[in-house]
């Protein structure tokens, strides 16, 4: 690991949808671990650029609009500037804070279209498409409602039938209509422009085998990779038929727009390109993007990892296949899982959750930064709970780490003076601590180079609580009366110990370092940065300031309301169910899952995907109608063992009476495979 050594960083951030508040899960996906990196490798003192933006297209937006009756302008402007001010607030550093919505994004998106579309590379496509002829346009699948071909429910979506959760291309839903106008849509030809991902499968997997060795990613994002990679890569469509969004600049494709992640993703570079701007160096930012001594970090949530591993590679390649202009990959794309709300998703539409600027009004941002870094889902999903909020604010910020900071600050006021003592003679409590500093100096750098955030802070916390332990131990109360030169050594330890851990910290909690480096009258630059954080800068006699309590308890009053306002949200929830939420116990009881063997398979004629199968559970046969004709051969089935829900009403389907279900598994590219069973298992064994 860390084979190649490079002069500076690039990190981005995933650009958030101009479409809605940002909320504490955004935060730790993918914004504050990177805002910690950052803002370590500048204590560093490493070149460092800090990109991001709104993404401000896509149809979510548009869909936002439309409900509200305004242009999708009025949407976009108002949650950049919401989500910008939050970040700040939030202590979030960027270096440039973009939009896509800008000409400077549009003209760079535009020029990589036109790069690969001049060389021959997309591929144009034909294929019909709903048309909605009032209102004048191509309708996205999400702007189809039907009946499910599959349940019958009424409002099925073009894209998904959200009753029985299938998922469904628009010319499947029977008696389509346009969400726009309610009119039945009409089937219309139209042309598409596609980036022939697969043709780069091979580049891209030596590309991620080469940069894991390197810098060694992450098991989770290499897995999501690898299960695309053993799907096999296929073209992708980079145009759409909407007006919002960056114009397809070829004659006769005006209204059409470039698909929005295919642009998104330009969006980093157009961000850099504006901060060399502002720089008034507007070549600058090709030292971030083509310099193979730039190292490329790109910090994101999981759902967005195809994006970053694979889709923005390629086209970077692609273009590197046809520029004298090289472009740089990301070097590491550390993509974290997702932080839940109080044990479930947090949801927009049922109101789980808390906005990052509603959360602000009522608490600062350090407390906030510090519990999200403790729970960053690093390796898998995480929960934020108000209760371990609280005790993580009370117990170890207030307890250990502002405790100690308080008790050296008021003994130094009281007993020295408010200056700093001279130290006369060191104990062997005092060289043990001097030993480990730089003990735990290196091993909190190592953790951050490998972008562990959550250890880092963790083993900054045990230095914390070492600073306690060995104010304890040392009881300068005690000494202060029978050992004065002994006491002094303690303070002035305990003091230095204040700015090592100021200097620590402040990536995660950089408001309160700063107040502790006014509180400690610290002015001089060099003396917060990390290089000399565990030496003992600070001179005897030098002159701290008044001490102030530095982080204030919360108390249960303050968190009741969060914890109230859940209830209710939590009984609005079992009225209208969330299929993609949790459910208890007894919910999942009433679902009876049996083995059963398939007897007997045929495919139902005039169907395309269904499968009429005789089942076997043992103490009696069913008759059961499923989805499977795409993925198998009725011959495939027969014999095989398969899990039946064994307790759903029965339903007739295409004039077929289907008497359960068949467990199955989809894949990425809407596959489905049967769960498998050990053979050995009997018939009519219920699942528990
Ligand atoms: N807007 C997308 C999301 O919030 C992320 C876009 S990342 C980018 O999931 F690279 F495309 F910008
Ligand atoms: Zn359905």
């Amino acid at each position: 690991m860390d084979k190649k050594k490079f002069k500076r960083t690039l990190v981005t951030a995933a650009l958030p949808y101009a479409n809605g508040p940002i909320h504490l899960g955004h935060l730790a996906g993918a914004y504050l671990p990177a805002d910690i990196f950052v803002r370590f490798k500048r204590l560093k003192g490493e070149e460092i650029l800090f990109i991001c933006g709104s993404d401000e297209h896509g149809v979510p937006i548009t869909i936002t609009a439309e409900k509200e009756g305004v242009s999708p302008k009025v949407i976009i402007d108002r949650y950049h500037e919401m989500n910008r001010k939050a970040f700040e607030d939030f202590g979030m550093s960027f270096d440039n804070y973009s939009r896509t919505s800008l000409p400077i994004h549009h003209k760079t998106a535009q020029e990589f279209f036109l790069k690969y579309y001049e060389n021959g590379i997309l591929k144009q496509k034909k294929e019909l498409q709903y048309y909605d002829e009032k209102a004048k346009m191509f309708l996205p699948d999400r702007y189809l409602v039907g009946t499910c071909p599959h349940c019958k429910s009424e409002d099925a979506r073009g894209d998904q039938c959200e009753n029985c959760g299938s998922y469904l291309n628009p010319t499947d839903l029977i008696n389509p209509k346009s969400k726009i106008t309610g009119e039945t849509p009409v089937l219309k030809e139209t042309t598409h422009f596609y980036f022939p991902l697969g043709d780069y499968q091979e580049r891209l997997e030596k590309y991620i085998a080469e940069k894991d060795a390197q810098e060694g990613w992450k098991e989770n994002v290499l897995n999501y990779c690898k299960s695309w990679f053993q799907e096999g890569l296929q073209d992708r469509a980079v145009t759409r038929d909407l007006d919002w969004g960056v114009k397809v600049p070829v004659e006769g494709f005006e209204n059409k727009v470039l698909y929005v992640w295919f642009e998104a993703v330009l969006g980093y570079i157009s961000s850099t390109k504006e901060w060399a701007e502002k720089q008034g160096k507007p070549e600058e930012w090709r030292k971030f993007w083509q310099d193979n001594e730039t190292k490329y970090l790109a910090f994101i949530g999981k759902d967005n990892v195809v994006f970053h591993c694979i889709v923005f590679p390629a086209m970077l390649m692609s273009w590197n296949d046809l520029s004298e202009e090289k472009y740089i990959l990301p070097d590491n794309v550390p993509a974290n899982e997702f932080l839940n709300y109080e044990g479930l998703k947090f949801s927009k539409s049922r109101g789980w959750g808390i906005d990052l600027k509603d959360f602000l009004e009522h608490f600062p941002p350090d407390p906030l930064r510090y519990y999200l870094a403790s729970i960053l889902p690093e390796n898998r999903d995480t929960d934020f709970y108000w209760r371990d909020f609280q005790a993580k604010n009370n117990n170890e910020l207030a307890d250990i780490f502002g405790n100690f900071v308080n008790r050296t600050l008021t003994f130094t006021a009281k007993h020295f003076n408010s200056q700093v003592p001279e130290i006369k003679k060191l104990s062997e409590i005092d060289q043990e601590l001097l030993r480990q500093l730089p003990e735990f100096k290196e091993k909190i750098e190592t953790l951050y180079e490998r972008i562990k955030i959550k250890d880092a802070l963790n083993e900054t916390m045990n230095l914390a609580r070492l600073a306690n332990k060995y104010f304890n131990d040392s009881q300068p109360w005690k000494t202060i009366k029978e050992d004065l030169d002994a006491c002094a050594t303690t303070i002035n330890l305990s003091l230095q110990l204040i700015r090592t851990l100021a200097i620590m910290l402040s990536p995660v909690i950089p408001f309160t370092s700063e107040r502790i480096f006014k509180i400690l009258n610290i002015k001089e630059d060099e003396l917060k940065i990390w290089e000399f954080c565990t030496e003992t800068k600070l001179k005897a006699g030098h002159k701290i300031n008044q001490p102030e309590i530095i982080f204030n308890k919360i108390d249960d009053k303050t968190i009741e309301p969060y914890l109230k306002s859940q209830e209710k949200s939590e009984t609005k929830k079992s009225v209208t169910p969330d299929n993609s939420d949790k459910i208890d116990i007894d919910e999942f009881k009433k679902v009876e899952i049996r083995i059963a063997q398939v007897i007997e398979c045929e495919i139902i004629p005039r169907s395309k995907k269904l499968l009429k199968l005789k089942v076997d559970l043992g103490f009696e046969q069913r008759q059961v109608v499923a989805g499977l004709a795409e993925f198998y051969k009725p011959e495939e089935l027969v014999g095989k063992k398969v899990l039946i829900v064994s307790n759903l009403k029965e339903v007739k389907i295409m004039n077929e009476l289907s008497q359960g279900m068949i467990l199955a598994v989809e894949d990425k590219n809407n596959n489905l495979k049967l769960v498998s069973v050990d053979e050995s298992l009997p018939l009519g064994s219920i699942l528990r």
